[in-house]
């Protein structure tokens, strides 16, 4: 079994309530960083842990508090982004229904560090019944005294706030969940300035993934030195992964990071291997976002090495025969999977979730929506893929935020890697016999 952290006491009964969270240990960290260490020395704990971003990018989260800008009279803020809103990646629902006082009290100890005295937790708005579990939880963590004025007699004060957004997947980008939290349109600022300079009403701002912030809690319990020694390089600790798609098992795991891809599939631990004995074909593996792999380059390296769930192993190769550990959105596709329609229905949610600032990103997705549809319903043409991948260009890299990346990066890599697909669905549209997704301009199911 490996080694658990965030997931170690998710199955004990009355987990969620606070004092049986206490009773396990619950706000030990809290304890020991604002009675025995400095904000700066928390600071350096996490800068030794190797502890990297769980939202996506995987930026070392140390280094991020390192550049928090501080200047005097002026306040600072700790954002903990709960959108999760990418599809495939239900890991922090998870996390925080199970075990809402672990958020709570990793945003308690990362706020210390920070010397930040307003928290908040953006939330999406489809998860407001979480956002009520989180409530309830503050509620508990204000009345026991670890949130407030004067915690624990230190002289240390901070209010947690929960903030739903509306149900945008562009607020989770973090400019746009500023905005939004502003009160604003949530659109994605121009960077520079970076957060940690001009982030919430013009203020120095860190913005943290909820596993990010739960994760600090066990670094300050145990030290970073003993985080950094779990997982392989500059992979440490553990990962959440939601695996779902064609698998025995679906469900939120916790991995030590260096875990083998093909072991994570299939051993009973984890995905239990492919339903109904069925052949893998491939795998998206961390969120709709990062390039989909066939395979024989998801098991393995284009070296012939077992491929790893680690942020390195899974980019080995780059774009060309690598992808991305992203959020841990692990998508597994059987060999009766469509690459076609499914990167169809990915598309349709890039497009209807662009928020149109940018032209290319904009006009980009709806022009790959409006293709991929003309293929699907067995009206396209060779010269469409083509199109396809040159729109995808056209965007990748020629926008705000990378929002027009995750577009576009699941167009090239299923073009890349499974172009004969697409020309069957144009030479052979006979074969295509479940029209029932094929949708109208306005996307509409037509009859
Ligand atoms: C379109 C888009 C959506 C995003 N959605 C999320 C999200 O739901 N949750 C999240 O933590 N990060 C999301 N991110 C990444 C954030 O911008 C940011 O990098 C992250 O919250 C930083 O936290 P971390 O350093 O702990 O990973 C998204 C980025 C983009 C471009």
């Amino acid at each position: 079994m490996g080694k658990k952290i965030l997931l170690e006491n998710d199955h004990v009964p009355g987990i969620r309530g606070y004092d049986v969270y206490r009773s396990k240990g619950g706000y030990a960290s809290v304890e020991k960083a604002l009675k025995s260490m400095t904000p700066e020395a928390v600071t350096e704990e996490v800068k030794k842990s190797g502890l990297r971003g769980r939202g996506g990018a995987g930026f070392p989260t140390g280094m991020k508090w390192g550049f928090l800008a501080k200047p005097p009279g002026v306040a600072r803020y700790l954002i903990c982004n709960a959108d999760e809103s990418e599809p495939g990646t239900f890991k922090d629902r998870y996390l925080m229904e199970r075990i809402p006082h672990l958020l709570i009290e990793g945003m308690i100890t990362s706020s210390y560090a920070l010397g930040v005295k307003t928290s908040y937790i953006y939330i999406r708005g489809e998860y407001f019944y979480i956002a009520r579990i989180l409530e309830e939880a503050i509620d508990e963590a204000y009345k026991a005294g670890w949130l407030g004025t004067n915690i624990l007699g230190t002289g240390y004060d901070l209010d947690l706030y929960v903030h739903v957004g509306a149900g945008a997947y562009i607020c989770g980008e973090e400019t746009a969940l500023l905005e939004s939290l502003e009160g604003k349109r949530g659109n994605p600022r121009i960077k520079p300035p970076f957060p940690a300079v001009e982030g919430l009403y013009g203020c120095p701002t860190v913005v943290n993934n909820v596993e990010t912030i739960a994760a600090v809690v066990s670094i300050i319990n145990q030290g970073g030195a003993a985080y950094a020694a779990i997982g392989i390089g500059k992979s440490t600790g553990t990962k959440l992964i939601s695996a779902s798609g064609h698998i025995n098992k679906p469900g939120v795991y916790e991995i030590e990071l260096g875990v083998p891809v093909e072991e994570f599939i299939y051993s009973d631990e984890y995905c239990g291997g492919i339903r109904n004995g069925k052949k893998l074909k491939a795998v998206v593996a961390g969120g709709s976002s990062v390039p989909i792999l066939p395979a024989g380059l998801i098991l393995k390296t284009a070296a012939g090495e077992p491929r790893l769930m680690t942020y390195e192993s899974l980019a080995d190769g780059g774009f060309a025969t690598g992808t991305m550990l992203g959020s841990g959105g692990f998508i597994v596709m059987d060999e009766t999977t469509s690459i076609v329609k499914n990167l169809w229905n990915f598309t349709r949610f890039y497009q209807h979730e662009s928020c149109g600032q940018c032209s290319p990103c904009r006009e980009g997705t709806l022009w790959m929506e409006k293709v991929l549809r003309r293929i699907v319903g067995g009206q396209g043409a060779l010269r469409d893929i083509d199109l396809l991948w040159d729109v995808q260009s056209n965007i990748e890299g020629k926008t705000i935020c990378p929002f027009g990346d995750a577009a576009a990066w699941p167009v090239a890599s299923a073009i890349r890697h499974f172009r004969k697909e697409f020309e069957e669905y144009v030479t052979h549209p006979e074969k295509i016999s479940d029209v029932k997704h094929y949708y109208s301009v306005n996307n509409l199911p037509v009859a």
